[in-house]
């Protein structure tokens, strides 16, 4: 398994952050160790989810890891292999504060919808129909934006810049606009 270079606004192939991704066919070996390497990537820089633009592919698909029960995070982390994924139905809305791995130094306040219900693919190519709530909610709709060439700073009801004061302690800094 290999760590994947992460794709920032920075980046040579900063473009692909900002295309729509294509739909994936094959459902083969190399998707298979293309999905171990997104996981690998996600756990080395420590996110929730990442999506194959994020690693310089036009390609739907994303990876997401999330506690199932939030009073047990380590007994009941699951992977999810999001392949094709489409949201059929949303409720709810609510604030919430999110970070993306392509923009670092950001943190966002994005309104999402509080549930969710997916479809997708799993590595094999099978179905699936999951119901998301909350933060998992939160994590698929950011997911498959990034499908869609969007991202947190475009929904951002308030962007901040994310620095280290003296003291060491991370501080929030507003800012006006989007800038990626
Ligand atoms: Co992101």
């Amino acid at each position: 398994m290999a760590v994947l270079d992460i794709v920032t606004p920075k980046s040579v192939h900063a473009a692909v952050l900002r295309s729509p991704a294509k739909r994936v066919r094959a459902f083969d070996g190399a998707l298979h160790k293309l999905l171990d390497d997104m996981v690998l990537t996600m756990r080395e820089a420590n996110g929730a989810g990442l999506a194959a633009p994020q690693i310089g592919l036009d390609q739907r698909i994303s990876v997401i890891e999330w506690p199932e029960d939030p009073d047990n995070p380590e007994e009941t982390l699951r992977r999810y292999e999001v392949i094709n994924p489409e949201i059929i139905k949303a409720k709810g809305a609510e604030e919430g504060q999110e970070g993306c791995l392509s923009l670092p130094g950001l943190a966002a306040d994005v309104v999402r919808a509080t549930y969710v219900l997916v479809q997708y693919q799993d590595r094999h190519g099978k179905e699936v129909r999951l119901k998301t709530y909350n933060w998992l909610a939160r994590i698929f709709q950011h997911e498959i934006d990034h499908l869609h060439g969007v991202l947190m700073t475009d929904r951002a009801e308030t962007l901040y810049r994310v620095v280290e004061n003296e003291e060491g302690e991370v501080e929030l800094i507003p800012i006006e606009r989007a800038i990626a």
